[in-house]
């Protein structure tokens, strides 16, 4: 969609590696003289993060990889577009960031990936609260930002949140990340839920009850992530307003089919 938005003529396709061979298989692909770069997705966002050149800070503190790129002289880039593409996506909301508190829900991969770009946003602060509160303590402390700190999951109430961003895949199985009683919603505009389904999970349901004016699934960051990654590879920013309603609707078809 994005390349022929922008009149580019490529090929994106899925390459499947063997679970111990990501570098042989990335290795292989990038050698093709036409190779610009791809995409890597679980669960070698970490190789990738080994095998590239990474300046990228997002990239850094998630030690995670997602975009690959070639340059001329053969060196390999890499870069994590996932935190650009939520931040993206939470402006094309509408969503403010700058001077808001902030509380991330969750310390995995998905956590570390977002941290520096909503830091980078003018978030005033960034919580984390995970269920098991020691991961979220090490997240904090390879951030190294006075501004990210750690909550206890029963205490997330005491940060009086602006934003909640759930990055857990609690919502899959329709669980709540997080309690969202006691006060915990009483400044809260905005609850974002890195999940996607075709229709709002549990925790943006029980968010909207309680009175919090906009909530938000994940397929903008998806799309967000992607469009950021076309751009590194190509110097060319497509248009995604379009194409998150789109995605949505194949999403939605897919979904009735199954
Ligand atoms: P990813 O890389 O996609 O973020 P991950 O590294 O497996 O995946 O991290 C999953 C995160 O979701 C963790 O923070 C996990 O909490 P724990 O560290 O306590 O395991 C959190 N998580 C997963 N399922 C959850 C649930 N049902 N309720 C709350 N947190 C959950």
């Amino acid at each position: 969609m994005f390349a022929d938005q922008v009149g580019e003529n490529i090929s994106y396709e899925k390459i499947l590696a063997p679970e111990d061979g990501f570098i042989e298989a990335a290795k292989a692909f990038l050698a093709q003289d036409e190779a610009v770069g791809c995409n890597v997705t679980m669960p070698f966002k970490l190789d990738a993060f080994n095998f590239a050149k990474v300046d990228d800070q997002a990239a850094k503190d998630a030690q995670a990889v997602n975009t690959l790129m070639k340059r001329e002289s053969g060196e390999v880039l890499g870069y994590n577009t996932d935190g650009v593409g939520l931040v993206n996506d939470l402006l094309n909301n509408g969503v403010e960031i700058k001077d808001k508190r902030v509380l991330l829900i969750g310390a995995g991969g998905a956590a570390r990936g977002v941290i520096s770009p909503l830091l980078k946003a003018g978030a005033a602060s960034l919580i984390i609260a995970n269920r098991t509160k020691a991961k979220a303590e090490e997240v904090a402390s390879a951030s190294s930002n006075p501004k990210v700190q750690v909550v206890a999951i029963e205490d997330i109430a005491s940060i009086a949140p602006h934003i909640i961003i759930n990055s857990t895949a609690a919502s899959l199985s329709e669980e709540l990340p997080c309690s969202l009683s006691d006060g915990v919603l009483k400044h809260c505009e905005v609850v974002y839920d890195m999940v996607y389904k075709n229709s709002p999970t549990r925790f943006m349901r029980d968010a909207a009850e309680l009175g919090v004016k906009t909530q938000i699934d994940g397929l903008g960051m998806l799309v967000e992530q992607a469009a950021e990654a076309f751009y590194i590879w190509t110097q060319k920013r497509p248009d995604t307003s379009d194409i998150v309603k789109r995605v949505r609707d194949i999403v939605e078809q897919s979904e009735k089919r199954n």
